[in-house]
């Protein structure tokens, strides 16, 4: 068993593109176990993407990621690697440069604003789900 954490990101709420991408994971095995529309605030953007601080993108992003409701949720696979498989699904960061057939490659049209974030490690997924999720019942061994 495995967990990864996924926002779909305000521009994939605002597109009404919500069923398609959780349409997506679940058709591959990813179960939903946790799931809410939450508008991200900017204590918690800052908590979620700290590796990005400082960095050209990083204003952008905050005021990206807190614009508008996301929906948040924590997916379980029955096999390791939970994390990867989504990651996979995603696709390249650039949807000008992600593949079709994955999410941003389907459906992205900027740099920025690219729909979907996937964990990407298992101590990232670790510390994401504790972050949006801290009263979320640990996973069964
Ligand atoms: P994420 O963390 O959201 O899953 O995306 P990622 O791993 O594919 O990409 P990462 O390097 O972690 O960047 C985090 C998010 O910052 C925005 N970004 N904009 N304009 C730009 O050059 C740029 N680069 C990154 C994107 O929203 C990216 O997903
Ligand atoms: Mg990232």
């Amino acid at each position: 068993m495995s967990r990864t954490l996924i926002i779909c990101k305000p521009d994939a709420v605002e597109r009404g593109l919500l069923g398609e991408i959780i349409g997506r994971f679940e058709k591959k095995g990813l179960r939903l176990v946790a799931g809410e529309l939450r508008h991200i605030d900017y204590e918690v953007a800052k908590e979620h993407y700290i590796e990005h601080e400082g960095r050209s993108f990083y204003p952008e992003l905050m005021e990206f990621i807190t614009r508008s409701p996301s929906f948040v949720m924590v997916l379980e696979s029955h096999v390791p690697g939970a994390w990867l498989t989504a990651r996979a699904m995603i696709g390249e960061t650039n949807p000008a440069e992600a593949r079709p057939g994955t999410i941003r490659g389907d459906f992205g049209v900027h740099a920025s604003e690219n729909l979907v974030h996937g964990s990407d490690s298992p101590e990232a997924a670790a510390r994401e789900i504790a972050l949006f999720f801290p009263n979320l019942a640990p996973e069964e061994t």
